[in-house]
């Protein structure tokens, strides 16, 4: 099994002891479920996922990730009541009290642009294919990280589905646009609907990947229900939520916060503590629930996964194109 390199971080550091002792209790029982998973692979047993708190429907996985699996998340109420979705509202605890906003039933997410088989998939039949459970650290955007037992299935593979062709060099990404029902789209902060891109191998990388949940049950609204991407190896900006269009294109997309402030956010949005953003360092980053001055560590190239995507960058100039 693969160690994450933050391990070297006591697991006692980033999260109460109560809760880590819990979370060892989930590993072993976990281990013994899984043991056969681990080597059959998507084809096993149904994995017993980190428990969630029961708020919402839980979500049978099929296989658990080989990232994280040493990494102790961080508290549900952290990752659920401290978030940016700005459609839900424009301070951190905004999308948690406004979730209800959200209306994601019917829910269906068109697929067009450059691909042999555009279409329409109903969020249900998505929330039917193998879900699997995986566990990253993951990068906000200012200086803020958190490791979450996501729960969700590969971009590349669902991407395949629907036969890119040569010309698709990008996918852009969009989420929903609904300003009768959504408070935050009732103001011009960001030129709506909210929009992402990212180049098509990288949205073909195995790491990258669409959450339909976290901690075993479906995504809460303001975790960017009903589908929400996540690229581990960057900014949390780039993990655009509740999406309702992928459409796959030639040209590089406008993303929101670079058509917004481009000397702030670049396309790539890589997590790189050598390029401090304008207004702050990059170099360290807080945990999410040590407090707002605990729990500082180093912020790592890639977020720590360049032995795995470091390549897809290779010769480029990482200042220019941040
Ligand atoms: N997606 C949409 N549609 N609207 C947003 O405002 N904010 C982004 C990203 N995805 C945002 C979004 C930013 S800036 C961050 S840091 C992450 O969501 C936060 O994800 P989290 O709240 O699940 O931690």
């Amino acid at each position: 099994m693969r160690e994450y390199r933050y391990g070297r971080i006591k697991p006692s550091e980033i999260t109460d002891q109560q809760v880590w002792l819990k979370r060892r209790q989930l590993i072993k029982a976990g281990m013994a479920a899984g043991a056969g998973l681990l080597l059959g692979g998507a084809n096993g047993p149904a994995m017993a996922a980190i428990a969630g708190p029961g708020n919402n429907r839980k979500i049978s996985l099929s296989g658990e990730s080989v990232y994280g699996r040493t990494l102790v998340p961080t508290e549900y109420e952290h990752i659920t009541t401290y978030n940016n979705f700005y459609e839900l509202g424009y301070g951190k605890e905004a999308p948690a009290e406004n979730a209800a906003a959200l209306k994601t039933r019917p829910w269906s997410i068109k697929v067009s642009g450059e691909c042999n088989k555009p279409g329409i998939m109903d969020i249900e039949d998505i929330l039917k294919l193998d879900q699997e459970e995986r566990i990253y650290r993951f990068r906000c955007v200012e200086a803020w990280a958190m490791v979450v037992p996501w729960v969700g299935f590969s971009l590349g593979r669902f991407l395949k589905r629907f036969g890119p062709t040569s010309r698709a060099k990008f996918v852009e990404f969009e989420t929903l646009y609904d300003p009768e029902h959504l408070p935050g789209q009732k103001r011009t902060v960001l030129d709506w609907p909210y929009r992402e891109g990212l180049r098509i191998d990288e949205a073909m990388h195995p790491l990258a990947f669409m959450a339909t949940g976290l901690y075993g049950e479906v995504l809460p609204g303001q975790n960017g229900a009903p589908l929400r991407l996540v690229v581990p190896w960057k900014y949390g900006f780039k993990s655009i939520k509740s999406i309702v269009s992928i459409c796959f294109v030639e040209k590089q997309p406008l993303n929101s916060w670079n058509a917004t402030a481009a000397n702030e956010y670049g396309f790539y949005a890589n997590v790189n503590p050598k390029v401090p953003h304008p207004r702050w360092s990059q170099e360290r980053h807080r945990v999410l629930g040590k407090g707002v001055f605990g729990g500082k560590e180093d912020t790592l190239l890639f977020n720590g996964y360049a032995e795995e995507v470091a390549s897809l960058y290779s010769g480029m100039d990482l200042r220019k194109y941040f």
